[in-house]
């Protein structure tokens, strides 16, 4: 049998409940897609015969991936054939023989079977520093997206080649912000705001662009006295921002965006959602004129799962239930939860938590059922009880690994994500800023949502203007 995704393979033929594994106590697990029990391979030939790419089976199935998203060529036989056993035989090989020379980084929202052969776990902040002090590998290999990838190769030193196991593995979310629209954007935030500081010295307009985004974006805000963000600082940089602008530009990601914002006390009527195929995004001049933040329209599909009808649910189920979200999801979800934070602010909230503690989480599965696993002195379930992963972290796959590591073991550098250095030299700034701007621990993290809670719950909550906009 060759290996494909064992969680997944496990609910597709009902073994789940019978076997006890991971999910939902008490609760039958269904997935999302039956695809996802096939190898990620067979979506690399489907796009290849269809001439389109795709994200393949997952939560972001269904959006529109861009023309000129990466395609994955086909992964030679052997390593589709491979069982589990072997491919773990072979990449473990590679990895004593490449010693030093390579390192392995993951995202938190890998499969297990790919996460067993990782150097270093963590969130996109934690990687994007991790990229930079591994200096001593030649090769990094980044198991997560692409975005991620391009930022490693633009933070690492330029004697290092970045390896993306699988090219297919992009971000839909990130996809939805391309450079000539964000520019178009630009072009008219300029015309309304002008370009001229204010009295304090603030320009009009500051561009934040989320980590998952192409580093073309990111050049983009380098250039234009912006800045990077990650879930888990995206507070600070916030702050950053409004200490030199009077307003921010903030893509691809809305919720995050709208998220930080009232967190930080922005009233929602000042954050138009900016929608790049109309005209001013959709807004009227005198809406515009009202923004303290202009949130892009992008979101990400796995995180848009989560609804408040799942929250009372859990809350129904297990009272006393610890409900921790992550701000990609929408904002009434993030509103109904205890807290919410990227996902090392989850990880860490675990970790830190009282044995016994239940928690209903919401972020992306395969992280969900590792917490459940490492941590099994609580009860932890993810809030969708439909197993939904990412669809470009799952195109990682230990067979696409063990395929680039027996490359570099024979001198060959396959799948290289290289940034072009005009594009990088940008980007960098931005990125820099992002890594001067410390996240938050997890204990004020914590306090500042509690604080903002109370007072919320004195002032009461106003649903925003665009929630129901097309794409939303
Ligand atoms: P973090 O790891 O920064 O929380 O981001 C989550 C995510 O969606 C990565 O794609
Ligand atoms: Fe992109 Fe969402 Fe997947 Fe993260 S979880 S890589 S934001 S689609």
């Amino acid at each position: 049998m060759p290996s494909v995704n064992n969680t997944i393979q496990l609910i597709t033929r009902a073994e789940a409940e019978r076997q006890g594994t991971r999910g939902r106590p008490g609760r039958a697990q269904e997935s999302c897609d039956d695809d996802l029990a096939k190898g990620p391979w067979e979506f690399d030939l489907a796009e290849a015969l269809a001439g389109t790419p795709g994200y393949g089976p997952g939560a972001s199935n269904a959006d529109t991936a861009p023309v000129e998203t990466p395609r994955q060529g086909q992964l030679p036989q052997e390593y589709k054939d491979a069982s589990d056993d072997e491919l773990t035989v072979r990449i473990m090989a590679a990895k004593a023989e490449l010693g030093d020379r390579v390192v392995i980084l993951g995202h938190f929202y890998q499969r297990d079977e790919v996460v067993k052969f990782a150097d270093f776990l963590g969130d996109s902040f934690q990687l994007a520093n991790a990229a930079k002090a591994r200096d001593a590998a030649e090769a990094i290999v980044f198991c997560g997206v692409h975005f991620m990838a391009e930022t490693a190769d633009m933070l690492s030193g330029a004697h290092q080649s970045v390896i993306l196991p699988n090219l297919a593995a992009g971000c839909s979310m990130a996809d939805m912000a391309d450079l000539p629209s964000v520019e178009a954007c630009w072009a008219q935030l300029e015309e309304l705001y002008g370009t001229e500081p204010d009295a304090a010295g603030r320009v009009p307009v500051i561009p934040v662009t989320y980590m998952n985004s192409s580093a073309a974006l990111k050049a983009f805000c380098g250039e234009h006295g912006g800045i990077v963000c990650t879930s888990s600082n995206a507070a600070t940089v916030l702050e950053w921002a409004y200490e030199r602008g009077q307003r921010v530009l903030f893509f691809p990601d809305q919720h995050l965006g709208r998220n930080t914002a009232k967190a930080m006390g922005i009233p929602l009527e000042h954050m138009p959602l900016w929608n790049p195929r109309l005209p001013l995004g959709g807004n009227t001049p005198a809406v515009m004129d009202n923004a303290k933040v202009v949130l892009w329209q992008g979101f990400c599909s796995v995180h848009k799962r989560f609804t408040t009808a799942q929250i009372d649910q859990a809350r129904a189920d297990f009272p006393g239930v610890r409900v921790i979200v992550h701000p990609e999801c929408p904002m009434e979800v993030v509103d109904a939860a205890d807290e919410s934070g990227s996902t090392d602010y989850i990880l860490k909230a675990v970790q830190a938590a009282p044995d016994g503690t239940t928690f209903a989480i919401g972020t992306e599965i395969n992280m969900v059922n590792r917490l459940a696993a490492q941590y099994p002195q609580h009860t932890i379930f993810c809030l969708d009880p439909v197993i939904c992963p990412c669809s470009t972290m799952y195109r990682i796959h230990p067979g696409y690994l063990a395929w680039v590591l027996e490359g570099l073991v024979r001198g060959e550098v396959l799948n290289q994500i290289t940034v072009p250095e005009a594009t990088a030299v940008h980007a960098r700034v931005a990125l820099e800023r992002m890594l001067a701007a410390r996240p938050r621990s997890v204990q004020e993290s914590a306090e500042r949502q509690a604080a903002a809670r109370d007072q919320r719950g004195t002032a009461g909550v106003r649903e925003p203007a665009a929630a129901g906009a097309p794409g939303a």
